[in-house]
């Protein structure tokens, strides 16, 4: 089943009707599964049973069952940097993992085992502010794979936990948001966590810097009790005056977009209570336990993939839209961005030939409200973007009534985009409600949808910890399972590279003028800024 086969069946894919595909009961059965607590439909794809025939194939073909083999084994898949990656060790702490040979399962308990002990005694007072009172609040530093993962945690699960701790985050550099997240907290019971994998990273040195001015100007100038840094960089955490002891790992086999399992997940594990990130390691581990094992027509994260896949190369449609139905998951498109963006964002294969397409754009935001928004140009903009529908079942036990509704419109809107409204039943309706014949003229091509839109569906009986990390595990290995359809390493990300680089040239340029190794259009603008900044 060769790539120009695939496409060539996406051409005659894209012609067939979605409302018939429907319509076959076994191909509805191949294409819901029941996983992890999680249930998934996916037969809302623009696909017939031959066509997922086909792509199984091209999956077996590829030799998709190695890869996933090679990556629980903890070979160096990560080529481009020569790491394992497995971030799946620290959710199944009980199983002996290794990385590049080495085992690592120990050193993962032992992290988990001291990260859990820190997080209890934060909790109860043990360790505790300077002056000996409770810590109240936490302020997280951090960005990027640092800062997303455990913001999303935080934000969806804090309102079921019910924690006495709050959370807040400062990712970005522009200072507009550190002086948010201090808004109210008081230095004396605020511990820092500053998260960063290799520690230097710009924006989160620079914030750790702000806010420990903040917090010295209360304490005065022996911070060290209100520090914690998770990093994969020790010698640099010491030369910034972080204690060894408030000093957790981050390891080199954990990419930073998948780390939200690791200590860098602390801050969560600290105002949700260990218990709760327990809960959630352990629905991550049972999509991975599945992952590793089903067959590939019979598993979900696969099936997903190879729609995914088709979606992009096949049919050639060029962003996915997320849409959680619920506030909680109001970051999980940015959280996904990052993740398969940064994953799978590439343009070369592992032998560095150029590739034709790769991973798409991931956007979203929450419906209901999205529908008010960004809909419109779902249901009737001539670009086809497939859409990720996510709901829960059963949420505010006082508010059933709204959740209920809330469904209706998740349903609505998937039945919507697959259907439509045909010019000849945009017609009758404005019969039946007495237009006239010239009005219908001019109007029903507006009010036609073309329909046809494929989306997927993942349904949660609750948002609890535990179907929360299924999906995201499931999220996980979707893009690992896409980045090796696409043929690219999902997991460096040389890409965030150069505009690093660039930026501390051009400081240097905004503080003593442009260098000539700017372009006449920076030239100009730094011009300007200086102009306006003196
Ligand atoms: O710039 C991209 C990136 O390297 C991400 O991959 C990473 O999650 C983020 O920056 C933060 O990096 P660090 O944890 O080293 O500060």
């Amino acid at each position: 089943m060769t790539h120009n086969d695939l496409i060539a069946r996406g051409q005659s894919a894209a012609l067939t009707s979605l409302p018939t595909l429907l319509l076959d009961q076994a191909r509805h059965k191949r294409l819901n599964f029941q996983a992890a607590g999680l249930s998934f439909d996916f037969s809302r794809g623009l696909l017939s049973q031959a066509d997922l025939d086909a792509l199984l194939l091209h999956a077996q073909e590829i030799g998709l069952e190695q890869a996933r083999s090679d990556l629980f084994a903890g070979k160096a898949i990560n080529v481009t940097e020569d790491r394992a990656v497995m971030h799946m060790a620290l959710r199944q702490p009980e199983r002996e993992f290794m990385a590049k040979g080495d085992a690592i399962s120990a050193a993962v308990r032992a992290g988990r085992a001291a990260a859990t002990a820190f997080a209890h005694a934060i909790r109860t007072g043990s360790i505790a502010a300077s002056d000996g009172r409770p810590f109240k609040s936490i302020l997280h530093i951090g960005i990027g794979g640092s800062d997303l993962g455990p913001r999303l945690v935080y934000e969806a699960l804090a309102p079921t936990a019910g924690s006495d701790i709050t959370v807040r985050f400062a990712a970005n550099i522009e200072p507009g948001e550190l002086a948010a997240a201090l808004v109210g907290l008081d230095p004396r019971e605020t511990l820092i966590l500053c998260v960063s994998k290799t520690f230097t990273t710009l924006e989160t040195l620079e914030n750790l810097t702000a806010a420990r001015a903040w917090l010295q100007a209360t304490i005065g100038p022996d911070d060290s009790a209100h520090l914690v840094a998770i990093s994969a960089a020790p010698e640099k955490t010491k030369a910034a005056g972080f204690r060894p002891d408030r000093v957790f790992d981050f390891k080199e086999w954990v990419g930073g977009r998948f780390s939200l399992w690791s200590a860098v997940g602390l801050s969560c594990e600290i105002a949700l209570g260990p218990e709760v990130v327990a809960e959630m390691h352990a629905g991550a581990a049972a999509m991975d336990i599945m992952f590793e094992t089903l067959p590939l027509a019979e598993n979900p994260v696969v099936i997903a993939s190879l729609i995914g896949w088709w979606n992009r190369t096949c049919l050639n449609f060029k962003s996915r839209a997320v849409i959680p139905y619920a506030k909680r998951l109001r970051l999980l498109p940015q959280f996904l961005q990052q993740l398969e963006m940064e994953s799978n964002g590439k343009s070369v294969d592992l032998g560095g030939h150029n590739v034709a397409t790769s991973g798409p754009v991931v956007w979203g935001a929450e419906g209901t409200n999205a529908q008010h928004a960004f809909f419109q140009h779902l249901h009737q903009s001539p670009d086809v973007t497939p859409v990720e529908f996510i709901a829960i079942a059963q949420d505010d036990e006082n508010a059933a009534g709204r959740t209920r509704m809330t469904l209706a419109n998740v349903l609505a809107q998937a039945e919507a985009l697959t259907h439509g409204k045909s010019l000849e039943s945009v017609r009758q309706t404005m019969q039946a409600a007495g237009a006239r014949a010239e009005q219908i003229a001019a109007i029903a091509p507006h009010r036609v949808f073309k329909g046809n839109r494929p989306s997927s569906f993942v349904l949660m009986d609750r948002l609890s910890p535990a179907n929360f990390g299924a999906y995201l595990a499931f999220c996980e290995h979707r893009t690992f399972v896409e980045g090796k359809l696409w043929g690219v390493n999902s997991f460096d990300q040389w890409g965030v590279e150069l505009g690093k680089v660039i930026a501390s040239e051009i400081d240097m340029d905004l503080q003593n003028g442009p260098s000539d190794r700017r372009d006449p259009s920076s030239v100009a603008m730094i011009e300007k800024i200086r102009a306006l900044r003196a």
